[in-house]
């Protein structure tokens, strides 16, 4: 097993009627006033928002709202965001959301005080002090409630960049299965997928490290088998509470320990398609893009593949498991292939290998890919 650090402050409050906590360990953190940050207003229509204002109000915590965070959120949202802040003069952020709500409130916790808030997501610039971020998270998926990502996108620069900052671990994420029910199916599928995903980006570069293998098996198992059930009962709490709990396992520091920092090249190649395509959300990239990245790469590590195949896909062969991936992936609606994402003109596809370079000095962890072995993902996945 390599040698790692493992590192998560955040203290989770997990389960039903959990959010009417969240003024009371706000103020329990001694904090006074909070930038409540928001998307689109779906907290408005499935109870949320009224719960979190009646526990703000009632522990004395002043906030001012700042809606309208995009699913892949803008840097030009959280500028306004902290020019509300420093307006207000407020002491912490309260992100309500799914991954892009806290990402963006992530963006203020660590980059407040800095001239330029992008500067730190191009890696110009690291920040070194911050803000308490606190969450409550309305759509699991991507892990943002308890680690150290943040990612951002720039649409004058139509660029979509990672920020890893220990001053993005929110002081307290709360997480209620039962509030995912408002969710349409879509999303619940974006959720479970992105998650698997995060379980595949650890998984590949792995051979002798048999704790994290086993959990990785052991998540990717869980998240199939309730996003299943999830599709067929949607507000079954059994099912929330496991798809909720494993995509917190399967990106907060657990999953990838000892794993050689995994792979994680299918996210730059899905992050570089976001960025000319602000509409492509991440989970259908990331299906559209992991059938071609595993074909490219399984001879690699053939046994590992192999592994997974028959572990978690229950198939006796590589390509058999890449292909139940597929037709799992296509029974939630998700595409396989960029085609399906509707949107990408095939004539893009250079532009979007030049913007991926761009994205990170290195793209992948099993095999570093150039530019030629980005173009021919993106080929085989068209
Ligand atoms: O905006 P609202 O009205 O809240 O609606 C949202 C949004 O339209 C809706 N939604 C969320 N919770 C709901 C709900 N609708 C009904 N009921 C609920 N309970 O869902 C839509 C999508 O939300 P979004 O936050 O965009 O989705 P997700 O959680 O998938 O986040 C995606 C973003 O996270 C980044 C992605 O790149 C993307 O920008 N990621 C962040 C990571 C991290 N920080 O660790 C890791 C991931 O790999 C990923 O890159
Ligand atoms: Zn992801």
């Amino acid at each position: 097993m390599e040698n790692f650090t493992f590192y998560n402050p955040t203290k989770i409050l997990f389960g039903r009627n959990t959010i009417s906590q969240i003024g009371n360990e706000i103020k329990a953190s001694g904090v006074k006033s909070v930038l409540l940050l928001a998307g689109g207003g779906s907290i408005k229509h499935n109870g949320v928002y009224d719960t979190i204002v009646a526990s703000l109000r009632a522990n004395g915590i002043d906030f001012v709202e700042h809606f309208g965070v995009r699913p892949n959120p803008l840097v030009e949202h959280s500028n306004s965001g902290r020019a509300l802040m420093q307006k207000h003069n407020l002491d912490g952020i309260l992100a309500v959301g799914g991954g892009s709500v806290i990402d963006e409130g992530k963006s203020l916790a660590s980059c407040y005080y800095l001239d330029n808030i992008w500067d730190a997501y191009e890696k110009k610039v690291v920040p070194d002090k911050g803000l308490p971020l606190f969450v409550v998270l309305t759509l699991s998926g991507t892990g943002t409630e308890s680690n150290m990502n943040s990612v951002l996108s720039n649409a004058a620069l139509q660029k979509k960049m990672t920020l890893y900052s220990p001053l993005h671990f929110p002081k307290v994420s709360i997480i209620d299965p039962s509030i995912q029910m408002s969710l349409p199916w879509h999303q619940t599928a974006n959720g479970g997928i992105d998650a698997i995903t995060h379980c595949m980006e650890n998984y590949f570069t792995g051979t002798y490290q048999e704790t994290t293998i086993g959990i990785l098996e052991s998540l990717m198992r869980t998240l199939i088998k309730s996003l299943d059930a999830l599709q067929v009962s949607p507000n079954n709490y059994e099912d929330r509470a496991n798809l909720a709990w494993a995509a917190v396992l399967a990106l907060n520091g657990v999953s990838g320990a000892g794993m050689n920092g995994g792979d994680w090249a299918t996210h730059k190649l899905q992050h570089g398609i976001s960025a000319l395509y602000p509409e492509v959300a991440h989970a259908p990239g990331l299906s559209a893009l992991f059938p071609s990245w595993l074909r490219y790469n399984y001879k690699l590590n053939e046994p590992q593949f192999a592994r997974w195949a028959k572990n978690v896909w229950h198939c006796d062969s590589i390509e058999k498991g890449i292909a139940a991936m597929e037709l799992k992936f296509k029974s939630w609606g998700s595409p396989i292939c960029i085609r399906e994402l509707g949107c990408v003109a095939k004539e893009r596809l250079g532009e979007i290998v030049e913007n991926t370079l761009g994205i990170a000095p290195v793209i992948g962890g099993l095999k570093k890919l150039d530019r030629a072995d980005i173009a021919k993902i993106y080929e085989m996945a068209w």
